[in-house]
């Protein structure tokens, strides 16, 4: 049920197998953020301890969730009101996560858990994207190419990988999509390359640049609230 690295690379088309577009850009900046042990592509020096040596408990992860919740509803927001045209483009992707999560929330809540209220990492991360989507759409979209890929990646093994430890290898909605994921992804691959295709060379750069940021904010909540 859970996709294991193999899994998650063979889902994948080889690079080459598809129109080469700006996400093929975006994707290779976010490949070389990742460490060996995270991805094959990876190139950065490992700084905190794999995901096999986690030690996962209910409560962080929650925290995790809860955070998780938290960037989706704002990032499904703005979206959905469009300051910048070009969001209008990215309503109803297949991707959103905001339901799934308030159902697994419901799910904890129903098994006798305290939900939590979010915490410093989702709280700062939530601000920084709604201030940014009002001001740069070039980074801003780096932000959600990175959450919502890398959430169907990394993130689907990190919820294994939890999901074994500690929840009985219950699979959470926030894993499941509607429909085959390879597709829906290339959907919104197509949707990306469109939008940014008539970006200058000057603004496909400044997205480029806020790969690193982006990986910042998704590892602090991953950081604090899992690990
Ligand atoms: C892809 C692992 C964190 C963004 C991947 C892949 C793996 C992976 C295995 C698939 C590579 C392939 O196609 O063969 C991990 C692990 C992480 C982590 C273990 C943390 C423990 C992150 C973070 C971000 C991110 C923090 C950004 C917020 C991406 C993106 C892709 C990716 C954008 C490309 C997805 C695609 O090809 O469609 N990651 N990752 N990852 N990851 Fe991560």
């Amino acid at each position: 049920v859970y996709a294991t690295t193999t899994d998650v690379h063979k889902k994948r088309q080889a690079p080459g197998a598809r129109d080469r577009g700006f996400v093929d850009e975006m994707r290779a900046v976010a490949m070389s953020l990742h460490t060996r042990d995270q991805a094959k592509e990876g190139e950065k020096e490992a700084n905190a301890p794999p995901v096999a040596k986690w030690e996962p408990s209910v409560e962080r992860y929650l925290r995790f969730l809860v955070d998780s919740k938290l960037v989706y509803d704002t990032l499904e927001t703005i979206v959905q009101e469009a300051a910048y045209p070009c969001y209008a483009e990215l309503r109803n992707t297949g991707l959103e996560r905001s339901e799934k999560l308030a159902k697994d929330l419901e799910w904890f809540r129903d098994q006798g858990h305290t939900i939590p209220e979010p915490s410093s990492p989702g709280v700062s991360y939530s601000s920084y994207l709604e201030e940014l989507s009002k001001k740069d759409p070039q980074a801003f979209i780096c932000h959600f190419y990175n959450i919502y890929f890398g959430h169907t990646a990394g993130g689907r093994m990190i919820g294994s990988k939890v999901a074994e430890k500690i929840l009985d290898n219950k699979e959470l909605e926030f894993y499941k999509w509607d429909g085959d994921l390879s597709q829906v992804l290339q959907n919104v691959r197509d949707k990306l390359n469109r939008v940014t295709c008539s970006w200058s060379r000057e603004e496909k750069d400044r997205c480029l640049e806020e790969t690193r940021k982006s990986f910042q904010y998704s590892e602090d909540i991953i950081m604090t609230s899992i690990s």
